[in-house]
């Protein structure tokens, strides 16, 4: 096991009055999990998406301001069409669900990711969902769904070149903020800390341009073990780092 996680692992303790303003999450090992138990994958779904409930709810409760999760890539398509549609059944349950609470909840949804080529049906959720919560002042949830880093980036530049081409732009005064403005993430922070369960030590296509200066935790953990204690280790190694952006420490 690499010395990093290891060395991590063990810290519980967070400081509740410090926390990121914004965690990401890969939900990795659903499968894995699945298949331990002798289910087919699509349990482990199943069993990511409660999951994923849980620990939304509790980011909530804690008062954390952002949560960010990959929910479906852009190369998830490649998944044989029966796990596709389990997942996209098991996201329709959540929204339906979460559009009930919405109220109660007050939690804001967002979606990045490119909608236009999911089922219509989750689409108008998706948009519901959104419109609904617009104002919502709760932890701010959100879900990438046919999202790919690199596939935003390029819509990003793409819209760039049009507004460009159009007067409103200007490629000679481009700031990283204004690119960043064009991303699915506009207006919403960096990550401060990405989370991957299940032992993968890779990006995979999330927030690429967003996680530039993110601290990263990695455990063994797959998804639907990853319970609030293991969230609470993420959280406390995060606290014990020292972020230096590129520059030093002051004292
Ligand atoms: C990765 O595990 C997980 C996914 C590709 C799907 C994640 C989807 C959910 C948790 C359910 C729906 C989400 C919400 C927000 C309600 P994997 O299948 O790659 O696991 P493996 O690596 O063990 O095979």
């Amino acid at each position: 096991m690499p010395f990093f996680r290891t060395k991590e692992a063990p810290r519980t303790e967070v400081d509740f009055t410090n926390l990121p303003r914004h965690v990401a999450i890969i939900m990795d090992g659903n499968g894995r999990w699945a298949k331990k138990r002798g289910l087919p994958r699509t349990a482990g779904h199943a069993a990511g998406a409660e999951n994923f409930r849980t620990i939304a709810t509790y980011c909530k409760e804690i008062g954390l301001e952002y949560l960010t999760v990959y929910a479906f890539s852009t190369e998830n398509w490649k998944r044989p069409a029966e796990e596709v549609s389990a997942i996209m059944g098991l996201l329709k349950k959540y929204l339906l669900e979460a559009i009930e609470k919405m109220e109660r909840d007050r939690v804001k949804m967002c979606f990045f990711g490119d909608l236009s080529q999911l089922p219509e049906e989750l689409q108008l959720l998706c948009e519901r969902t959104r419109e609904i919560s617009r104002h919502y002042d709760g932890v701010q949830v959100n879900i990438c769904l046919n999202y790919g880093g690199r596939d935003e980036i390029l819509r990003a530049a793409r819209r760039f070149a049009l507004d460009c081409a159009e007067g409103k732009a200007d490629p000679n005064h481009l700031t990283e903020a204004q690119f960043s403005s064009y991303l699915y993430s506009a207006g919403v922070p960096d990550p401060d800390l990405i989370i991957r369960p299940s032992g993968e030590l890779r990006l995979s296509n999330f927030l690429p341009w967003q996680s530039a200066y993110a601290e990263f935790y990695f455990t063994d953990v797959l998804w639907p073990d990853f319970s609030k204690e293991e969230l609470h280790r993420a959280l406390a190694s995060y606290q014990h780092r020292q972020r230096r952006f590129g520059g030093v420490l002051n004292g």
